[in-house]
């Protein structure tokens, strides 16, 4: 048995979803509300007897494996990972080295998690520091917030326990904890790395907040500079340039900035729950938010949201709701930000706070507050607006120029139809202009591409190519679903060539050369999804004991839509031929018509 094989021996579809999901049985199914998509009535199913899902509602499907990657939002690799553990099954890895050499840094980020939170019991003067700003124990517990000792107490304090432990110099660099010296002259390079003392700690003096992925292993760090005033900088010797507020652990093979997110883990649960993400600036932010309550917070450290991560979150929910400083705006990172949110289907929304104020600072003061600037989310276009009618005087032509200025860029951004439209009728109201002009203006609106390069396409909540539903289609669809679902013979009247797409051609044929062959053993996986959502539609309306009938009506139906369609073929034909006045092709295709027509009385009525 392959690893994947064995994992789904152990660990039903079933299994799986029922540790994220609330099922209702559903006669031999099981349904739920959709993960992936909101609704209110549950369209997601799950067949325990062929051990797949499928939603009718935004047309995901798949085995455990799929689940998983939709859910956590990850790779393949990733979710075997996941699901090999819970399984307990082991896998044997195609590069042990790579493996091992990863597994070793993930065991440094939590050696260096512990030693950093033991280093928080040493100084009480940090402890207070943390708690002046509001930080209770228990959140900073949660958060397994800790601090870097000071340079008082030495250089590499960090680095020397870590060699205790069996790392080596070169396992601390990669980490990102430590930092090689340069080397002064070119004479010292030689065995330079070897040494000890060529290494220091990166992070001292800081209150540390590990970074965790997406599985809650930490991978990185933010450390905030301390200081007992609590203002940035502590120094006196106004000749050293201060030090950063916060330093961050650099890109490493564990840490990728652009696909992670602070508090990620920690929020899933309640983003999906409220079908909102609130995304904060600061760690301290998040954490405070955290603490207030409001649990569906993630913080970036400082930039832009990224394509990846906005991805990450929305695949949990619908909602973005930001607390980014919307006075910088402008072309900053927060209207990037906003402009790629937007672009990949986001309803978003702008959190006003007092001004001078951040999240963390609100919450410190009274954590409801905040919870109600975060529930009185206004919308981000009609932030825009509002703001633009006051900067500018919407009767001339100037203020006109500006108000469609500040809006447009967002609302051609705008995934959905309707809202464009609501846009546009509330744009031409409050002008005084035709909506027409309006839609006009919209158009020519130019998007820069967005930092990806990824379109619409991309967003991971893009329904599937509407395929075109002609009649044959169905019928084809129907056929296939009574046929992989009730396992039924095949049919004379059949060929693989009566079927009007591709992936219905393959299906057939799939199922034509082995009917005991299952819908797992088909190796496209785009085939297996279409294969499941046929049969679990079957399986909704058509019960065992008419699967029958059921299919031998469907086939005369196919075969009479395809002679209809001849006909309808060979019509055109004649009237081409008798535009350009062939007579003995006329006659030809004349003779041709008489024969399909009596085909087709006979297929109507045998
Ligand atoms: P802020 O300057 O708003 O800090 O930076 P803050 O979160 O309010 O911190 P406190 O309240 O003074 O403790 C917001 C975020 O930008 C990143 C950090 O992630 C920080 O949380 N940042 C800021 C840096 O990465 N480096 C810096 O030097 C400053
Ligand atoms: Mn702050």
């Amino acid at each position: 048995m392959t690893p994947v094989e064995e994992i789904k021996s152990r660990l039903s579809v079933v299994d799986v979803i029922s540790t994220y999901l609330k099922l209702i049985r559903a006669g031999s199914n099981f349904k739920a509300v959709c993960p992936f998509h909101s609704e209110k009535t549950p369209s997601f199913f799950i067949s325990p007897a062929r051990d797949v899902w499928h939603c009718f509602g935004c047309q995901k499907g798949g085995d455990q494996f799929q689940f998983v990657m939709e859910i956590e939002g990850v790779e393949f690799r990733e979710a075997l990972r996941i699901l090999a553990q819970r399984a307990g099954v082991e896998l044997r890895h195609e590069n042990p080295e790579v493996r091992n050499e990863h597994d070793r840094l993930l065991g440094l980020m939590e050696l260096a998690v512990r030693f950093y939170e033991a280093s928080l019991k040493r100084f009480p003067a940090v402890e207070a520091y943390i708690k002046r700003r509001g930080l209770v124990s228990e959140t900073i517990e949660k958060f397994r917030i800790g601090y870097a000792p000071p340079e008082s107490a030495g250089w590499r304090v960090f680095t020397e326990h870590v060699l205790k432990k069996g790392y080596t110099l070169t396992e601390l660099e990669k980490s990102g904890l430590a930092i090689r010296k340069q080397p002064e002259s070119s004479t010292e390079t030689t065995h330079y790395s070897l040494l000890t003392t060529h290494y220091y700690d990166r992070f001292r003096n800081r209150v540390m907040f590990p970074v965790a992925d997406h599985t809650g292993r930490v991978v990185g760090f933010g450390g905030r500079i301390f200081s007992a005033e609590g203002g940035p900088a502590s120094g006196g010797d106004a000749s050293i340039q201060a030090p950063a507020k916060y330093i961050n652990s650099p890109q490493t093979a564990l840490y990728d900035k652009s696909r992670i997110l602070y508090g990620f883990e920690k929020a899933k649960v309640a983003m999906r729950k409220e079908n909102t993400c609130i995304v904060v600036e600061g760690y301290m932010d998040a954490v405070m938010a955290h603490q207030a309550g409001t649990e569906n917070v993630v913080a970036v450290s400082g930039t832009a949201l990224t394509h990846p991560q906005l991805t990450m979150l929305r695949r949990l929910c619908d909602r973005l709701a930001t607390s980014f400083d919307m006075d910088e705006a402008g072309e900053s990172a927060t209207r990037r930000s906003i402009d790629l949110a937007l672009e990949i289907g986001f309803d978003v929304k702008a959190i006003t706070l007092p001004s001078g104020k951040d999240p963390a600072d609100l919450v410190c003061e009274d954590p409801v507050k905040w919870r109600e600037a975060a529930a009185g989310a206004t919308d981000v276009i009609s932030y825009f607006f509002d703001k633009a009618h006051k900067r500018f005087d919407a009767r001339t032509l100037e203020g006109k120029r500006g108000i469609t200025q500040s809006v447009f860029p967002l609302i051609a951004r705008l995934s959905r139809q309707v809202e464009k439209a609501h846009w546009v009728g509330r744009v031409a109201s409050r002008l005084g202009i035709r909506e027409e002009a309006v839609w006009d203006d919209l158009k020519k609106q130019q998007l820069p591409v967005s930092q990806s390069g990824a379109g619409r396409q991309n967003s991971p909540m893009a329904r599937p190519q509407e395929e075109q539903r002609t009649r044959a289609h169905v019928l084809e669809e129907r056929i296939l679903g009574l046929l992989y679902a009730y396992r039924l013979p095949l049919s004379a009247e059949l060929s693989e060539n009566l079927f009007t797409s591709d992936a219905h051609r393959l299906l057939y044929a799939a199922y034509a050369s082995d009917t005991k062959s299952f819908i797992a053993s088909l190796a496209d996986e785009r085939l297996r999804l279409i294969a499941n959502r046929l049969v679990f539609e079957v399986e909704m309306v058509v019960p065992p004991d008419g699967a029958r009938a059921e299919y031998v009506s469907c086939i005369g139906e196919l075969e009479r839509e395809h002679v209809k369609h001849d006909l309808e073929r060979i019509t055109e034909d004649i009237r081409k031929a008798e535009e350009v006045g062939n007579e003995q092709l006329v006659s030809m295709l004349a003779d041709e018509f008489r024969n399909l027509s009596q085909k087709l009385n006979k297929v109507l009525y045998p």
